[in-house]
């Protein structure tokens, strides 16, 4: 794909969907920071599109408590965002945003007409609004880009169906697919990371690593979404796309080089040569009510009868090389105990016979929340002990980069997107060759074929969990206690080994 042009100027954005929970959530607070860093194109317009009957003001009122800033800021930002009501279905309605955004093209000089549409619609509108946008609203006259947000299909057919519908409207080059992990800071660090440093790349392998996990965890259920939800359940919300980005970057050979496209070939390659999953290599929850909390079929907008998964351990295997034998353990769930995204990966036990019962190295890419990077390692009890007593060499981001700014995946991507980069957006190949991978288990679950394992709003999941990752050789540790390598905190630890 050949390098395209950044948008600096003449540029309009459009946000179809702008009455959503997305738009107001992520959409704008991530353009008004955006706005902030005076990283927007010179004299942006931004137009929300949607059928619900506001003013402007009502419009911006809506925003307004989700954007970051100042009331002044904020005020800036909004001066800039304008509303406009209208159908998804009807020629006129899209020809009347046309005028709108001539308009301002042309107090503009008119000169370039850049446009790009942020789709934060339901995806049963999508193919319908793209077929509108490219005949009433695509400029003849400048670049034109379309963002779109997962879900991309339910399954490996659906997804092509939907993929092929939208190319023979948009094509591959004016695409943009979200999946938000990939602007998450610590997940584009992943590549610097291994690449960049021979002694974690050299690591990377089956000589020295026993299991991988990647694990994301929810404190809260799918209260008021539970009717988007239990159409999905949590590995196509989850799995399917965020830790299945993660595990690519996670297991990918390094790239041929550090472009969009190689990378994301780097990524198809190493899902070509990840099995199948197995039935035997998964593991469902659903909560149920505890702790003054409702369960997930308290929900009135969810079947009494739903067995969707909330919770969902799974296995894939790599087969080749690098891989082969060791275990990326994909875990993730609603209504646990804690909120947190990691990746671990476990290396295997000490081979000399003096240490052979100390505690396993462990690397800890911690996602969110407090971005870190931390290795538990073994050393020797300082002073006149012997023994040894596992720590961390700890990179906690907070205590390290403390000016830096760390942008939002949101901010990230939509900045990606009008420099028009796509490395951190999913390309169609990349989608087919992940639902490859998920489709028959999804199928499996869907036909009930799959025993759906009770577990306890704010617990750690099913009972069965422990038993299930032991099965593919995670040890726990049985000596170590996180610190921020707080002297005190260590010394009390050493105190009482
Ligand atoms: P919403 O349900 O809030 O829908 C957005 C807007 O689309 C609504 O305000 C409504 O606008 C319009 N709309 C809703 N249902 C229909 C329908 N059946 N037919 C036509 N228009 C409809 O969705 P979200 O904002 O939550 O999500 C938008 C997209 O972003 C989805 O693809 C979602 O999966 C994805 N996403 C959302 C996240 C979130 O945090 N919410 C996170 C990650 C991805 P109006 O009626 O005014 O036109
Ligand atoms: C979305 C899922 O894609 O990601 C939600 O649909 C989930 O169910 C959300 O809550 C998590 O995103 P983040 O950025 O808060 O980890």
């Amino acid at each position: 794909m050949p390098h395209l042009p950044s948008l600096e100027k003449d540029t309009t954005i459009i946000v179809l969907g702008a009455s959503g929970d997305l738009a107001k959530k992520k959409t704008f607070p991530s353009m008004m920071r955006l706005f902030l860093r005076n990283c927007l194109p010179k004299d942006l317009q931004i137009f929300g599109y949607a059928r619900s009957k506001m003013t402007q003001e009502e419009f911006h009122e809506r925003l307004s408590p989700f954007l970051p800033g100042t009331s002044e800021e904020k005020e800036g930002f909004l001066k800039i965002c304008k509303y406009i009501v209208g159908s998804y279905d009807e020629d006129a309605a899209f020809q009347g945003l046309t005028k709108e955004i001539e308009a301002h093209e042309t107090k503009n000089g008119g000169e370039d007409r850049n446009r790009l549409f942020y789709m934060a619609l339901p995806p049963n509108v999508f193919t319908k609004v793209s077929a509108h946008l490219k005949k009433n609203c695509y400029s003849t006259n400048g670049t034109n880009r379309i963002v779109v947000e997962k879900p991309f299909g339910k399954d490996l057919d659906s997804c092509k169906e939907m993929i092929a519908a939208m190319k023979e409207i948009w094509t591959e080059q004016e695409t943009f697919r979200i999946d938000h992990y990939l602007g998450k800071e610590m997940i584009k660090n992943i590549i610097n990371f291994r690449f960049s440093n021979p002694t974690i790349s050299e690591s990377m392998s089956n000589k020295t690593v026993d299991n991988v996990q990647i694990t994301f965890k929810e404190p809260f259920g799918t209260e008021g979404r539970g009717g988007y939800f239990d159409e999905f359940g949590i590995i196509r919300d989850i799995e399917q796309n965020h830790l299945c980005q993660v595990f690519c970057l996670m297991a990918m050979e390094e790239p041929k080089h550090f472009t969009a496209e190689a990378i994301r070939d780097a990524k198809v390659n190493v899902l070509k040569q990840t099995k199948t999953i197995s039935t035997d290599d998964v593991l469902i929850g659903q909560y149920s009510a505890a702790n003054g909390k409702p369960g997930y079929k308290d929900d009135d907008t969810v079947p009494k009868d739903s067995v969707t998964p909330t919770f969902a351990a799974l296995v894939l295997h790599v087969d080749n090389e690098r891989w082969k034998g060791v275990p990326f353990i994909l875990k993730a769930g609603k209504a646990l105990d804690e909120g947190k995204v990691d990746v671990r990966v476990q290396y295997k036990s000490p081979t000399s016979e003096h240490f052979k019962d100390d505690d396993r190295n462990e690397l800890v890419i911690r996602i969110q929340p407090k971005e870190a990077i931390y290795l538990k390692s073994n050393v020797k009890i300082p002073g006149q002990n012997n023994g040894t007593v596992p720590v961390e060499l700890d990179l906690t981001y907070s205590n390290r980069f403390t000016n830096d700014y760390i942008p939002e995946a949101y901010e990230s991507l939509i900045y990606d997107c009008l420099r028009g980069d796509h490395a951190n957006f999913v390309r169609d190949d990349e989608l087919f060759a992940s639902w490859s991978i998920f489709t028959p288990v999804l199928h499996a679950i869907d036909a009930g074929k799959v025993p759906v394992k009770p577990y306890a709003y704010g617990s750690h999941g099913p009972a069965e969990l422990e038993e299930f990752i032991a099965k593919y050789g995670y040890k726990r540790m049985s000596n170590y206690e996180w610190s921020k390598t707080n002297v005190g905190e260590l010394e009390k630890r050493l105190h009482r080994a």
